[in-house]
Parts: C-alpha cells; structure tokens; sequence
C-alpha cells in the first residue's frame, strides 16, 4: 500500500525565508571548492572564446533586410511591430489591421500608447544580429508617421510582407514547427547535423483562461505524445525525444485554493497523458510556472509519483526553479519520495522564466517577501548547489541541466568529475544556445526544448524569452557580444556574494515599496496553507460564534439589537446577524456632538490626527482575517477581494496620515512685500457626511472617513444598507484606535430615512459620496 503523500505545504516556510539566511547557509554550504572555482571561470572563458571565434551570424536578420530593402533599424521596428501584432487573436483581424493601418499609419492609438510596440527593439537587436540596436529615431518620435514613411518608400504590400516575414522569423527564431510531426521532421535534421541529441516538445499555451481553451491545450498535448510515440525507438527514456507539458494550460483553476477542483478536474487529464507517455516509454515534464503555483504542481506530481498504473515508467519527470529559495527542499523531498516510491524521476534543473513576474507580484501583493533571491549571483550559485545535491541523488533522479551559461556548465561538469558520474544530461531551448554547447564540445548530449504551435499562442512564451535575452544580467545577452570582455561574460559570482551584499539593495522588499513615504499594507498569500487557514479559521469563527449585531455608533455609544436581518447575498437563508437602523432623530443628535467636538479636533493638528489614522492602519491589519470574514458574509466578497479591501483601507489611513501631516500642520509662511508677514494654514470645515457604496464596503467607507478626518472635520458616517455590519467594525476599530468619540458617528440606514436628512443638515459642511449619480443628485 503507497503511504500518503509527503507533506509539501512544509516547504512554504521557506518561501519568505530571509535571502540573507539563505545565502549565507549557501556559501557556509559551498557546492564547488576553492579550485573547482577557479577552474570554471577558467574553462567558462575558454568556452566563450571559442564560441565567439566561430560564430556563424544567423543572418536571418540580413536575409530578411535582403529581400525587402529596408534598413537594419528599420527592419528592426517591422520586428517589434510584428511581435505587437501577435496581440491581435485572430487572423482575419489580424489582417484587417494590418490593411487599415498601413493606410492610415494610425499604430498608435491601436497598440496602446505610442511606444508599446518598441519596447523589444534591443532584445531583438541582439538575437537577430548578436548586436544591441535600437529602432530609428523617427520610430520613436512619431511611430504613425514612421509606418506610413516606409509605406511610402516601399509600397504596401512590401510592407505587409514584410511584416509577415518578420513573424515568420520570430516563430522560426524560437518555434521548433507548427506541428509536431514538422517539429521531429526538423529535429531528425538538427540530430544528423550534430546539433542536438534528443528534444523535449512543448505545445504552447498556457494559463487556459477557459475550460475549452484547456480542452484544445490538452488534445494538443495529446497529438504530441502521440506524434513522439510513433517515433519511439524502444530506449530508455532519456534517450529519447519526450515531451514537456504546462499544467496552467490544463485548467483555468489551476491554482493552490482550488485544490479540490485541481485534483479532480485537472488530475485525470494529466494521468491520462502521462499514462499515454509510459505506454509509449518516453519522458513528460511537467513544466515549472508561477510559484504560487509551486506546492500544488508538487502535490499532483507527489499524486502521479504514486499511481500504481505508472510504477514501471522511468520517464516521470518536472522542473524545478533554482531562483526560487525553495528548490533545494523540493529536491530534497524529491529524493524522499523517490526512496518511498522506488521510482526514478528525471529532474530539469533551470533557473526561472518568470523572475520579473514575481517581483512584481510580491511587491504588489504585499507579501512578506520574495520567492525568489534577488541578485543574480545567489540564483547562480543555487543553481549549482541544487545541480550538486541532484548528481549525489544517485538513481533517485535522472539530473537534466538546462542552462545556456557557460560558467554554470563548466561548475557542473567539474562537480560530475569529482562525484564520478555521467548520469545526466544538459539541455538548451530551441534558439538559443547552440554556440555554447557546440564550443562546449556538448551537442550531442544535449536535448533542445522544442516549443510547437502557431503564432497565436506564441506570445508569452516569446515575452519570456525578449526579458532573457534582453536582460543586462543574462548570459546570452554578452556570450557573442566582442564589446564585452570576457571577464564580464564568465566570473566567480560566489565572489561578489562573499564580498558584499546577500540580496539587491535597490529592489525594495515588498513592505518598502513605498520608500520612507509609507509602509505597504501587508497581504496575505493565499497560495500558502498557513495563510489560508488563518482566514478558514476566522470564516468558521463567525459562522459558529455569536450571530453579529450591529447598530448606530453616536459618541462611541453602540445602539444594536434591531430587527433587521442581515443574510448573505449568496445565500440568503444564511442570516448572519441583525441591523438596529438609525432613527431621524439621532442625525441631529450625531450633528451637535460632532459639530462641538470639531474645533478642538481641528486643533490637535495634521501630526497628532496622523498618528491616529495610522494606528486605526494598524488596527486593521490586526483584523484583517476577521475583517475578510465579515465581508465575505455581509458583502459576499471573495477571499482575494476581502484582502484587497482591507489592504486598499489600510493604504487610505496611512495616505492620509501622511497629507494630514504634511498640509495640515503648521502654518506655512507665504513670501510677501516688506512689512508684511503672510501665513496659510489649511482647517478642517464642519462636519461631513460620508456615504458610501456596498461594493467596497470596508475600502471606500474608511477612505471617505480617513480622508475627512485627516483634513481636521468631524464625521457623521452612513454606510450602503447592505454592508452595515462592516462599517460598524471598522467604527469600532476607529475608537479604539484613539479617535474622540464626538467626532465620528455611524448612522447605518436607509437612504430616505438618513441619507436625506444628512443631507440637509445645517450644520452640514461637506460631502463625501460614491454612488450613482441619481442619487447624488
Ligand atoms: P543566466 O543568464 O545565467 O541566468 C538567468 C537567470 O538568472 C534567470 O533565471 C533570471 O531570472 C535569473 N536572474 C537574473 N537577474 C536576477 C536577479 N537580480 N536576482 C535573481 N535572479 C536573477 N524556466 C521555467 O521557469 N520553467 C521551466 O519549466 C523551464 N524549462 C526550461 C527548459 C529548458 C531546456 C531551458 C534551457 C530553460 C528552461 N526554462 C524554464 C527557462 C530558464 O529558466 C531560463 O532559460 C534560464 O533561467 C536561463 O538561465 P541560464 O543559466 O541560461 O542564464
Ligand atoms: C518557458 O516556457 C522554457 O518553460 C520555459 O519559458
């Protein structure tokens, strides 16, 4: 009987482990030694320098410029302009743009912003010419003007085919054939003329937005397998062609909070096309993505690790990302499951596609920190130090280096020397490092990841590939570049680490993103288990505690116990609590209070409202699962929305701290003539009445109030009828973080019955509403 599966959400207390530690750990740990290093560096060099002395140029840049006549940076731009137009879905349109805008020369109202479509120029640069060239000035000035320019010179229809050239070249660049069976058919090719050994095919598409774009991505995936099978020479797995497969494209809720559905909607197809490619006894990896995604692709592959149907296939395989911190403890659970199982996996160790994604994510979600390390010399010498814990895994893994640096290379064929063995493998993707392994004497032991497909689904594949290729740090940015010294293109990295910072000191972690002006609120991250389970925890908290009761709130006192059912939207035979609706009369009562109490508010100064408004910041960080819980009842908000919510709150308290500090503090003195003295100071104005909608119920009602009270003006607060609840705990929260009690009211109720009256109120000195227009009318 198989035992259950390990425990893979352990490996998420790693995930925002301190780079500082890791790195640290890393080079107390060090996989290669003092002369292996010096070596590497060595025979590294020696690679480029051959690999440069026998470039041959692609020329496809030079055929492409040939035949049409137009410029090198001018072609260039028909590149970039081509790979815009892969944003178009269909052909038809595809060639209706193409038709109207060559007419009109109007590109760049059609591609977002004048410039979009030139971002690439370099990138493509480098790849086509193995030289940095940027677009023409003229492109850059006026991209409109430029086209129909090269209209005029050219004529139309030589710039439509040319820049259905140009796409061909880009598909050509980096698409092994739009079909499997044109894909083997060139590969036999590559194979006869040393320039590959085995290949691993990759259907594009991924990230299925729909269930019937994971229907076409699967059936794809299905052809290919079948297409390889036919070919099968009756090897071990990895002496054959394989195939590599995406699970994003398998299902549009392939996400860690969708486990259940991942498991039982998406885990079959994955079964089936691996019991497809065991009976065909060649190799399936399952491609490496997102890593949030990174605890459910290890649970299905812990799954698939154990399917009785599978136990004599060798061919089972994955990637695993080195610049993501966790990767060394995915290996090592790796071998543990490989000793609980008795199966051997075959192992792709890369570095990542995905690295500018997930700073950009974490930042944005305001995570803890980052996945990945941040400088490229850690990720480096991660790499090398999960390559060397996979070669001393022995016949638990089947190692795969996918790498087109030569400096990582030469670190794991010294590594190989030292422990004895030659079982693994290198790989390359199709495109791209061919002039390394060949200088590296290597072709033939290299298996080339063949993407195969149409242009349709080429485009973030061929965006990962331009950040490759473009990126300052990247190795096959410099590899032929002659302006670069060789000492810039192979180095000891470990060095640099050694030397002087464990992590970047200009990519702010993600609770810095705001400088000094303000810390980012804090999130939470729903891929991880602990993280869900903190709000699981507050969801069943409110289900089983005491049903809520909630009320107007005037001069901090509550008034609850109505008759007023809340019940959620979803479900309305859930009532979740009672509302007691305000009275006419407690308007003016909430209006004289916060009238009295405002001059002195208004006095306390933008310093001393400020520290309140961040701590009500805080406050509500502390409540956040609650927070999320309550409007996921109330408002029927979802999990990822509730944190949103309480995130957009949290900012607005600690935004408007700052402005009541900035503008509201001491009078400025105003430059003036001789014998006068100026001052402006800014004042709060009364009391306001803040109104706000269901749909942000916590965001916009603490917004409105934040922003109100920041500037020095009492408040009388009314909530949207449906999400009374939340407001009444956002009030208390108010309170308690220090605010007088005369100075906010909530009056929850009805539009007529409150709105009106408030509305009207005499003492009434501003409003703040978000809603219809109708009704602010
Ligand atoms: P190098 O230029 O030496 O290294 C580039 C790496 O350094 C990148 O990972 C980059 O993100 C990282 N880096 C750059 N700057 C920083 C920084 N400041 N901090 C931290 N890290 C930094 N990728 C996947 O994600 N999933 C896959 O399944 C996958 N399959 C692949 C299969 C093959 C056969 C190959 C060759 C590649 C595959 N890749 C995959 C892509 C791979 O991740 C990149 O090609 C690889 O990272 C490039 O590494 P390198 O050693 O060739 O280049
Ligand atoms: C990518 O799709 C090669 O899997 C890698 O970028």
């Amino acid at each position: 009987m198989a035992q259950s599966s390990l425990d893979w959400n352990a490996i998420d207390d790693f995930k925002h482990e301190s780079e500082e530690d890791v790195v640290g750990r890393l080079l107390d740990n060090a996989p290669v030694s003092e002369s292996q290093r010096k070596e590497a560096v060595r025979i590294g060099q020696e690679i480029v320098l051959s690999a440069r002395a026998n470039a041959r140029r692609k020329g496809m840049m030079e055929s492409f410029l040939e035949e049409f006549g137009l410029s090198n940076q001018e072609g260039l731009a028909l590149m970039c302009l081509a790979e815009a137009l892969l944003r178009i879905p269909d052909a038809e349109t595809r060639d209706d743009l193409i038709a109207e805008k060559i007419r009109s020369g109007d590109w760049s109202s059609h591609l977002g912003g004048s410039e979009s479509w030139l971002v690439n120029a370099s990138s493509w640069g480098l790849m086509l010419t193995g030289r940095v060239l940027g677009p023409p000035a003229s492109a850059i000035r006026s991209p409109g003007k430029f086209v129909q320019g090269l209209v005029r010179e050219s004529g139309e229809p030589v710039i439509r085919a040319a820049m259905m050239q140009a796409m061909r070249i880009m598909g050509e660049q980096f698409v092994l054939g739009r079909t499997v069976d044109a894909a083997i058919k060139r590969g036999k090719k590559m194979i006869r003329e040393d320039e590959a050994a085995t290949f691993s095919f990759d259907m594009l598409g991924e990230g299925a937005r729909t269930n019937a774009d994971a229907e076409r991505y699967f059936k794809s995936y299905k052809n290919a397998i079948l297409s390889v099978a036919k070919e099968t020479t009756g090897k071990t797995p990895e002496l054959q062609n394989g195939v590599s497969v995406k699970l994003s494209a398998l299902h549009p809720r392939y996400e860690a909070v969708n486990y259940d559905r991942v498991m039982d909607e998406m885990y079959p197809r994955v079964l089936e096309l691996c019991t497809m490619a065991a009976d065909a006894g060649i190799g399936l990896c399952l491609d490496a993505e997102e890593a949030d995604r990174l605890v459910i692709q290890m649970q299905v592959f812990d799954r698939l690790a154990r399917e009785p149907s599978l136990k004599d296939w060798q061919g089972l395989g994955l990637a695993v990302q080195a610049y993501q911190k966790r990767a060394s403890h995915v290996i090592d659970n790796l071998v543990e499951l490989s000793a609980q199982t008795g199966r051997r996996f075959m192992v792709r160790l890369v570095k990542g596609a995905y690295w500018d994604t997930e700073i950009k994510h974490a930042q944005v979600e305001g995570l803890e920190d980052f996945p990945v390390f941040t400088t490229k010399d850690a990720t480096d010498l991660h790499y090398l130090y999960c390559a060397r814990k996979l070669l001393e895994a022995g016949s638990a893994v089947y190692p795969q280096f996918a790498t087109h640096n030569a400096h990582s290379l030469a670190c794991i064929r010294l590594m190989a020397e030292e422990i004895g063995t030659d079982h693994f493998e290198f790989q390359r993707l199709h495109g791209m490092g061919e002039p390394l392994y060949k200088a590296a004497g290597a072709n033939n032991r290299v298996r080339v990841y063949a993407p195969v497909g149409a242009h349709k689904d080429l485009l973030p594949y061929l965006v990962r590939r331009l950040l490759e290729n473009g990126a300052n740090s990247s190795f096959v940015n410099t590899f032929l570049d002659d302006d670069v010294p060789v000492e810039d293109v192979v180095f000891d990295g470990m060095a640099h680490l050694e030397a002087g910072q464990k992590r970047h000191s200009r990519i702010p972690r993600p609770g810095a993103l705001y400088g000094g002006e303000r810390r980012n609120s804090v999130g939470l991250d729903l891929s991880s288990t602990q993280s869900r389970s903190r709000i699981e925890k507050a969801i069943k908290a409110l289900d089983e505690g005491k049903a809520l009761s909630a009320g107007s709130i005037i001069s901090g006192k509550e008034k609850t116990g109505g008759s007023h059912k809340v019940a959620c939207p979803h479900d309305q035979s859930r009532v979740i609590g009672t509302v007691k609706w305000a009275e006419t009369a407690d308007v003016e009562k909430a209006f004289q209070a916060a009238a009295k109490a405002q001059p002195a508010w208004d006095a306390e100064g933008g310093v001393k409202r400020a520290d309140i408004l961040r701590s009500m910041g805080q406050a509500l960080e502390d409540n956040m699962e609650r927070l999320i819980a309550i409007m996921a009842r109330e408002g029927g908000k979802n999990l990822s929305d509730g944190i949103a919510e309480v995130r957009e709150a949290v900012d607005f308290c600690r935004y408007y701290a700052n402005q009541a500090e900035s503008h509201f503090n001491q009078p400025t003195r105003l430059p003036g003539p001789a014998g006068e003295t100026n001052h402006i100071s800014l004042h709060g104005r009364g009391v306001f009445a803040c109104i706000s909608p269901w749909n942000f119920p916590l965001a916009i009602f603490t917004g409105q109030v934040a922003a109100a009270l920041a500037a020095g003006n009492g408040v009388v607060a009314k909530p949207a009828e449906q999400t009374s609840i939340t407001a009444f705990e956002a009030v208390k929260l108010f309170l308690k973080a220090g605010l007088p009690k005369d100075i906010l009211h909530l009056l929850p109720g009805d539009g007529e019955t409150i709105g009106a009256p408030l509305t009207k109120h005499p003492l009434l000195a501003g409003v703040c509403f978000t809603g219809s227009t109708e009704v602010a009318r």
